[in-house]
């Protein structure tokens, strides 16, 4: 099933939306008409069903589960007349897995990809009055297409799934995210990116802007006019603790008049790999938390605030800070969540499932390397997107496998240098983790080795990170471990599948990965439950090895994680204290040095004390370690308030 791909991305498409003086966005999101099948019905559908967008239709319309289309949306809009000195285009947060699109009848363009935005210029196809918007999205699975499907089981992980795909999550088909009509002026801004570098006391910033017009640029951050590079002080950086936000508003003016302005929320931190160990802000840092799908009955993979607002709200009061969005890009609303939350965020490109093999390969290697570079250029000024994952698990029983991860791996350095990259690998000791700045491990001792043996798991997994370890001076975040617990299912002593197996496996293993010193993460296998396509090993088509259930009820594990990481929020702190002031002790006091007779020397306190905090600016330390967890405390509140002032 062919898609026409001759307008993939007009310049500033990337540019998110919004309404101000200059822009508008016009909100299509709503109810629509829809019909499964594959006629010609570019300029308008005969009839149709109601369907909701953003939404899959495989779970709204009944009897359409398997169904992976195409299926031909219709929406029906009034807009006001353009100016000459305008343009238009239609913007698709996602549409899942390829679409064309038509407006009035005139083709506009279509887009390959199911997890990034598009936009399709319709300036000249616009009337003032009613448009007629005609969208036709496929979702059929093909060896030629990233993620892959019908893949030869030499090159899946051996499980056979329907519908055929090597992934363990459902294919789900639809307009997923927002579709706006975009007015913008013809010459205006076109692209803005923030590099963010390191100081001594704070941070540099810097900003590249991209105007297709003449014209003179100016840039304010927080209302202050700024020339970057601009030096940004420890307190105004964002972190877990204190996610800051700032207001960075460009202008151009063009003969003396504003010819177009763009704000942009932001916050400011540097992110870095030093030896062993992940820094936010020049610090150690620990990632705790998970893997999250984008699913919830009905909705299918649809976007919707409420469940990102919920999900990451969990999250926070679970005491994690960070999750990966598995295994494609998420929603742009949950990364403004998590930025606001301080939620430090692992991006992944849509690339599961990839195989070195066959004569789609080279199609595969270049829709991966355009998907990351669409994810980049999209989360590129992400204060929570902390690191790149260009792949999930890609199979590597081919000897081009590794080159071609080095590839992808090369591709975001070069489209980004200010984050680490890597891919998340369930075969640690293939080659390929050269090519990678961090390592992501997936991992399932206690589930699909060694099962029902939490012994055997918790050493095999030490196993595992100590040669990793000695092969490596990497750092390494456990990006898969866990274990399937269907809610209600319980037994005494533990048994697979039931709340308190999942538990204790969770609690061993992350005892286990606290030990290893090269450990900068730990992501729980997986936030909530989720759908899948059918299999023998997946009861009612759902993956039960969420914390919570699919419709976000906890099992055990999530209480026994809320004790457990409010507690290692605490332990963290005081080791890296420990650490800090064994620094101090034998690093000597500048204050000795040149002290003036008479002045009072300042106060220190023991190692391992909490007073130091109060002298030294700390990643993830400005409040009490529950507090700075706890998004519901007023000062959180606060913060959240203020970064939406
Ligand atoms: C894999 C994979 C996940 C999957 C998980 C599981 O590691 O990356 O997508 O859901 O295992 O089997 O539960």
């Amino acid at each position: 099933m062919t898609v026409n791909l001759d307008h993939p991305m007009p310049d500033g498409a990337h540019l998110r939306p919004q309404t101000n003086a200059r822009r508008t966005a016009l909100d299509l999101s709503g109810v629509w008409l829809v019909r499964l099948g594959d006629r010609d019905w570019s300029r308008g559908l005969p009839g149709g069903i109601p369907v909701g967008v953003p939404g899959s239709w495989n779970d709204q319309l009944p009897g359409a589960r398997d169904d992976l289309g195409p299926a031909w949306y219709e929406r029906r809009f009034e807009a006001p007349p353009l100016t000459a000195r305008q343009e238009a285009a239609i913007r698709f947060g996602s549409a899942c897995y390829a679409a064309e699109a038509w407006l009035n009848g005139r083709r506009l363009g279509g887009h390959e990809g199911g997890h990034l935005p598009f936009a399709l210029d319709c300036t000249d196809a616009l009337r003032a009055g009613e448009n007629v918007l005609v969208v036709r999205v496929v979702g059929q699975i093909g060896r030629d297409r990233v993620p892959p499907g019908l893949v030869p089981s030499e090159h899946t992980h051996g499980r056979v799934f329907h519908p055929d795909v090597p992934f363990d999550f459902f294919p789900y088909a639809g307009l997923h995210r927002r579709v706006e009509l975009v007015v913008t002026p013809r010459d205006g801004i076109r692209d803005l990116r923030l590099r963010t570098t390191g100081a001594p006391d704070g941070a540099v910033l810097e900003v590249a802007a991209e105007t297709s017009g003449e014209g003179a640029l100016t840039l304010a951050l927080d209302g202050q006019p700024v020339t970057p590079p601009h030096h940004v002080a420890w307190d105004d950086l964002w972190s877990p603790a204190s996610p800051r936000l700032h207001t960075l508003t460009a202008e151009l003016h063009q003969r003396g008049e504003l010819a177009d302005r763009y704000v942009l929320r932001c916050g400011i931190r540097t992110v870095e790999v030093s030896g062993q160990e992940l820094h936010l802000n020049g610090r150690p840092i620990q990632l705790r938390g998970f893997g999250r799908h984008e699913d919830f009955p009905v909705l299918g993979r649809g976007a919707h605030p409420a469940l990102a607002t919920r999900d990451l709200l969990l999250m926070r009061q679970l005491g994690a800070n960070s999750f990966r969005t598995a295994h494609y890009p998420c929603d742009e609303e949950t990364l403004d969540i998590a930025d606001q939350l301080g939620l430090l965020v692992i991006a992944e490109t849509p690339a599961v499932g990839l195989y070195f093999d066959g004569q789609d390969l080279p199609r595969r290697q270049e829709l991966a390397l355009r998907f990351l570079a669409e994810l980049v250029a999209r989360d590129r000024n992400r204060a929570s997107v902390i690191a790149w994952s260009v792949a999930n698990e890609p199979r590597m029983n081919h000897p081009a496998a590794a080159a071609m991860l080095g590839e992808l791996c090369d591709s975001a350095r070069a489209l980004d240098g200010t984050r680490p990259v890597g891919y998340a690998t369930d075969l640690p000791d293939a080659a390929g983790l050269e090519s990678a700045d961090i390592i992501f491990l997936n991992s399932y001792p206690g589930w699909y080795r060694h099962p029902g043996r939490l012994d055997e798991a918790a050493s095999a997994l030490g196993g595992t990170l100590d040669r990793l370890g000695r092969s490596w001076r990497k750092p390494v975040v456990l990006t898969e471990f866990g274990a399937d617990a269907i809610p209600g299912g319980h037994a005494d002593p533990p048994a697979m599948w039931t709340e308190e197996y999942q538990e204790a496996l969770l609690e061993r293993l992350l005892e286990e990965a606290g030990r290893h010193e090269n450990v900068v993460g730990t992501h729980i296998w997986a936030f909530a439950d989720f759908a899948t396509a059918q299999a023998d090993h997946r009861p009612l088509s759902l993956n039960f090895k969420g914390v919570f259930t699919r419709d976000r009820r906890p099992k055990l594990a999530a209480r026994r994680l809320a004790e457990l990481w409010a507690g290692r929020a605490v332990e963290e702190v005081l080791h890296r204290e420990r650490r800090r002031a064994e620094r101090d002790r034998l690093r000597p006091e500048p204050a000795e040095l040149d002290r003036r007779p008479g002045e009072r020397v300042p106060q220190r306190v023991a190692p391992g004390g909490l007073a130091d905090r109060r002298q030294q600016p700390a990643a993830e330390q400005q409040a009490s370690p529950a507090a700075q967890d706890d998004p519901l405390r007023a000062e959180q509140v606060d913060q959240v308030a203020d970064a939406d002032a």
